[in-house]
């Protein structure tokens, strides 16, 4: 079974979205290189603002028709093959495929609250889909919403990109907590909380190294650590010009260590009996 990874944290701004895309892109060109069978990568963009399908595809007019949107309001018998036409091809790589996000997510959330099976309608057609490809990225909003859920609920894998500033180990166990308890409640429970990543860490300052070294020690939390990633100006850039960090500067900090987080990530998700 493909591992489907959510990236996922209630607050915005965290690295959410740059982890997902360069995580999903990571993962393709590194499976590739080891030659294997099936490279191809999904990412699912499920926040309503579309940053992961804009950098990804460079188009941000998805809509009713041909957008995630499409997929949550179709026929359930139908979702299947609505989201197999609905997924496009990345403009960074052909083996890269988005499920593209729309604006009229946002209102798709009030439109399926109190409709049964509402949190399935991500994770059941996605069911099907998932075996074409080696590994599915869902990159979620920054809150814990009904659409955040169905992106959990579908997952294997919760991952919690933080910055070392919110990095107080009370505010990341919340979290942690959080997703536990949200999963609760659901009538198959594959979701494990798999990984921490550290993002825009500047090691000059402090309070950065002094956070880092805390959460490392935690005995819950320092286990799930599985990268950090500098902060790194060409991270910005990139996202200006629509390109992954990996083509914007192959020798970038952040990018080397996107491709050190995939590596681990491989590791510890891909290996048999993990
Ligand atoms: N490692 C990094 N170094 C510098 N800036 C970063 C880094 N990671 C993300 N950013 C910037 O931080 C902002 C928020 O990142 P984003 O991935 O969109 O967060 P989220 O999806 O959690 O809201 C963006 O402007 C992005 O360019
Ligand atoms: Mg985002």
């Amino acid at each position: 079974m493909a591992r489907i990874l959510a990236l996922t944290n209630h607050k915005g701004g965290v690295g959410k979205s740059t982890s997902a895309t360069n995580v999903a892109l990571g993962l393709c060109g590194v499976l590739r290189k080891m030659g294997a069978a099936n490279n191809r990568v999904l990412l699912i963009d499920t926040d309503s603002q579309g940053h992961a399908t804009l950098v990804t595809t460079g188009r941000n007019d998805f809509g009713a028709d041909n957008s995630l949107y499409t997929v949550l309001m179709a026929d359930r018998a139908q979702a299947p093959q609505v989201m197999a036409k609905t997924i496009v091809q990345s403009a960074w790589d052909n083996d890269l495929h988005v499920l593209p996000a729309s604006p009229m997510l946002e209102g798709a959330e009030r439109e399926l609250m109190g409709v049964a099976g509402a949190p399935y309608r991500l994770a059941d057609p996605l069911s099907r889909i998932a075996l074409h490809y080696a590994a599915v990225v869902i990159d979620t909003r920054p809150s814990f919403s009904l659409m955040t859920e169905m992106g959990l609920i579908a997952s294997t894998d919760a991952i919690v990109p933080v910055e070392p500033r919110y990095l107080e180990t009370v505010g990341l166990m919340s979290v942690v907590n959080k997703i536990a308890d949200i999963r609760e409640g659901w009538r198959t429970q594959k979701l494990r909380i798999s990984g921490i990543i550290v993002t825009k860490m500047d090691t000059r300052v402090r309070g950065h190294n002094y956070l880092l070294d805390e959460i490392k020690q935690h005995p819950t939390l320092g286990k799930l650590v599985c990268g950090v990633i500098p902060s790194n100006e060409a991270v910005s850039y990139a996202h200006r010009n629509h390109q992954s960090i990996f083509a914007y500067d192959p020798h970038a900090p952040a990018g080397i260590a996107y491709l050190k987080l995939v590596g681990a990530l491989l590791g510890r998700l891909f290996k048999a009996g993990v």
